[in-house]
């Protein structure tokens, strides 16, 4: 019942499907058999309360249950190892509890792994124990899957409802045709395509896709630190422009401070390594990696650049979530660049309207915390936005005046209109000097 499995349990019930959620954390079970998400994402609350309240979603934290159902989906985490690659216990724990719950069902039981596992991972680990623990096959009374998500923070339950597209990966007709059929029933008219392929492709579809996605993020940061070299250059402009070609498209070419997020970055190691395991050394990936880890030391050179030293000055970090409308820090570009103000001996103090509680976890009190963006620009010397929060959108050249001591703004997220701020010691990512 992490982020994937919670949505994807609420979307399953908000179409009338009964769905059983299971987790081994018990009070996260006793939250959501309250009606209540353990996790902030939009819509999720509502639709929780609601499947709760007609009985169409229930939680536990026994895993025999799931013999009484028709498929379990395996949502468990796949976190990264020291060396980049995955760690697959959690998925073959699952695998294994569940096969041993299957021994006796007499009925047919569809599998599907949801988690984001690196190609063979389906037809290797999780059969094998799958199998073994339920001493059948996968055939006739035992199906299995993959079927990767490709959810959005922050917009995961609207991208449950409407996918662009349903991968099903599978060795047998039987369970792959059984899947289709859970999901002609969610969708209805509305089905997207269905891609039915092997196994270790859709596993591959899933990596194919965030590394795409991470790495069209890289192009346009590189694009955006050329283009700070040209006076009178936005990259903004030449996103715009290409975005227009079809074959480029205009999604994804926002520049900034580098992706985070709890998937670009453990996704793209996984790949690189898995790669790397296989004799394959995929450079273009390793390049997408070093342009966003180097992205941060961008944003601080900013600062610096600005302040002539970092030392003793305040600054302001506004924005701590990896993007908007999210308390999820992890991988952000935020903590990245915090770490790089606290070497050079800057004093942070730092707002964000919702990720404050788990950077506090994280930092501890490595750096001051303020209650909102006025008091954060109280007193300092410069200002940095690193989330693209909606709040920070509204603030205007005279609340940074009013506040700071030196109004020096770097805009990390390109969120300011540039002509306001021309009087004020403004940069953003991707802007060159104005001419002269
Ligand atoms: C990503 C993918 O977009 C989902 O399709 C996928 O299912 C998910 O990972 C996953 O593997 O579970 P997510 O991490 O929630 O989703 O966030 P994104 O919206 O993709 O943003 C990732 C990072 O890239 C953020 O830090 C964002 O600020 C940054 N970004 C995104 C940019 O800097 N520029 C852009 O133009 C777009």
């Amino acid at each position: 019942m992490g982020y994937v499995g919670l949505c994807t349990a609420a979307t399953f019930a908000s179409r009338d499907i009964r769905t059983i959620g299971i987790d081994i954390d018990q009070a996260r079970v006793e939250q959501i058999r309250r009606g209540k998400a353990p996790l902030h994402e939009p819509q999720l609350d509502s639709m929780l309360k609601n499947a709760v309240r007609k009985k169409l979603l229930d939680a536990t934290s026994d895993i025999s249950v799931a013999s009484q159902t028709d498929a379990t989906f395996l949502t468990v985490g796949t976190p990264s190892q020291s060396d980049g690659s995955i760690n697959l216990s959690y998925i073959k724990n699952a695998a294994e509890d569940l096969g041993n719950v299957l021994r006796e069902k007499r009925g047919y039981h569809l599998v599907v792994v949801k988690s984001t596992v690196v190609p063979g991972t389906t037809n290797g680990i999780v059969k094998r124990f799958l199998e073994q623990s339920s001493h059948k096959t996968i055939g006739s009374k035992l199906g299995l899957c993959a079927n990767p998500e490709f959810l959005k923070e922050g917009t995961a339950i609207s991208d449950a409802l409407h996918p662009d597209r349903i991968v099903i990966g599978s060795n047998d007709k039987k369970s792959a045709g059984e899947l289709a059929k859970l999901y002609r029933r969610f969708y209805g008219a509305k089905l997207p395509p269905v891609i039915l392929t092997s196994p270790e492709a859709a596993e591959l579809v899933k990596y194919a896709s965030n590394a795409f996605l991470a790495t069209k993020v890289s192009f346009i940061n590189t694009i955006a630190n050329i283009a700070e070299q040209i006076p009178g250059v936005d990259v903004g402009t030449i996103a715009e422009a290409i975005g227009l070609d079809p074959r480029i498209g205009p999604l994804f070419l926002k520049a900034g401070p580098g992706y985070g997020g709890s998937c670009f970055h453990k996704d793209l190691q996984a790949l690189i390594n898995y790669s790397q395991n296989k004799n394959y050394d995929p450079i273009l990936f390793r390049a997408t990696e070093e342009a966003n880890e180097q992205q941060a030391s961008r944003v601080v050179g900013m600062a610096e650049k600005l302040l002539g030293s970092l030392s003793s000055k305040r600054v302001a970090v506004l924005g701590l979530a990896f993007k908007k409308d999210t308390d999820d820090i992890r991988e952000a570009a935020s903590i990245r660049v915090i770490n790089q103000l606290n070497k050079k001996g800057a004093r942070v103090i730092a707002y964000d309207p919702m990720a404050i509680p788990n950077t506090k976890k994280q930092l501890l009190d490595m750096i001051d915390y303020a209650e909102n963006a006025h008091s954060a620009l109280k007193g300092s010397d410069c200002a940095i936005i690193m989330t693209e929060w909606d709040q920070f959108r509204q603030l205007a050249a005279k609340d940074f005046q009013a506040y700071m001591n030196n109004t020096n703004i770097v805009d990390a997220r390109r969120i300011l209109d540039p002509k306001h701020y021309a009087h004020l010691n403004y940069v953003a990512i991707g802007m060159g000097p104005s001419k002269a």
